[in-house]
């Protein structure tokens, strides 16, 4: 991997439209966001002059049976993400972050409790309703980046679109668009090994948005960036979440990332022991 960008300030991020008003999925006659039904419909989820919590996570409980014996990744995990909400879950190496992202990412299925996901019931969903909410109302951003080494940081970042089937002229301005928002505007014909980490990362979070998710779930998203480029993926990742009003739920151990949230979900051995309501910065 190239060293870590040590002059971020070349291409600031954040200079795109990130204050852009997010397009109402609902009025978009095209979305083929999950329809709520009356027999998987939360109906407990928005209070009086509260906005319905995107994400509705209920008793969340994961059990690994091994040969030593049964491992309580998740263990009776309550919470709720309203949109425009950052969630930091924190804890130490194995308390149970990545499994707690997997479950509300869809990638795995809980021992017992209940997901929802803008009212849906994860569990009424069959496979395919599944891969179709993950397209159209998720964002991952991973530790590793995840990006596709044969391909330039544009088309990494339209794959999600591709999958949607969207037009090619719309991909076009939605793709430079996001490398906009992350300050990578001139990188888009760069493939991932010719872009610092912080690049990369930020070539992830592109992807993560282009598609417009209600939901952004990233596992240690600056777990392999030095200090200066963390700070930048955090802000971005602050900014977008703020502006835009995607809920975004985010596993580290970095403080300085944690005290940007707006609330901190603290986990020890797959329990949750506190849950402190941060003051938030806007
Ligand atoms: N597929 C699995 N099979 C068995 N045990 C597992 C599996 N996945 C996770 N675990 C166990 O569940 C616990 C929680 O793991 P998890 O990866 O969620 O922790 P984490 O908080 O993400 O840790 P880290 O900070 O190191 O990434 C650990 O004890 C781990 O060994
Ligand atoms: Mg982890």
């Amino acid at each position: 991997m190239n060293e870590p960008n040590t002059n971020p300030a070349s291409d600031p991020p954040g200079t795109g439209p990130v204050t852009e008003p997010r397009t109402n999925p609902a009025g978009d006659p095209s979305s083929t966001r999950p329809v709520s039904d009356p027999n998987t419909h939360f109906t407990g989820g928005a209070s009086a002059g509260r906005p319905a919590p995107v994400l509705s996570a209920r008793g969340l409980t994961r059990v690994f049976t091994t040969p030593a014996g049964d491992v309580r990744a998740c263990d009776d995990i309550s919470f709720d993400v309203a949109p425009g909400e950052l969630v930091v879950v924190r804890g130490p190496s194995g308390a149970g972050k990545t499994t707690l992202l997997n479950l509300i990412g869809t990638l795995d299925r809980p021992t017992a409790g209940t997901i929802a996901i803008d009212g849906v019931d994860v569990a009424a969903l069959d496979a395919d309703a599944i891969a179709r909410l993950r397209r159209d109302s998720l964002g991952f951003v991973f530790q590793g980046f995840g990006l596709l080494d044969v391909l330039t940081a544009a088309e990494n970042v339209e794959v999600p679109l591709r999958l949607r089937r969207t037009d090619a002229a719309e991909r076009d301005q939605r793709v430079r668009d996001a490398l906009r928002t992350v300050g990578l505007a001139d990188h888009g014909g760069q493939l991932p090994d010719e872009l610092s980490g912080g690049q990369q990362q930020r070539v992830g979070i592109a992807r993560a948005l282009v598609a417009d998710p209600r939901l952004l779930i990233a596992d240690e998203p600056t777990g392999q960036l030095d200090s200066q480029n963390a700070q930048i993926v955090m802000d971005l990742i602050a900014e977008l979440v703020h502006a835009r009003g995607v809920a975004a739920v985010v596993a580290t151990h970095d403080p300085v990332f944690a005290a940007r949230a707006d609330r901190v979900i603290e986990l020890r051995d797959g329990r949750q022991v506190a849950q402190s309501a941060l003051e938030s910065a806007r």
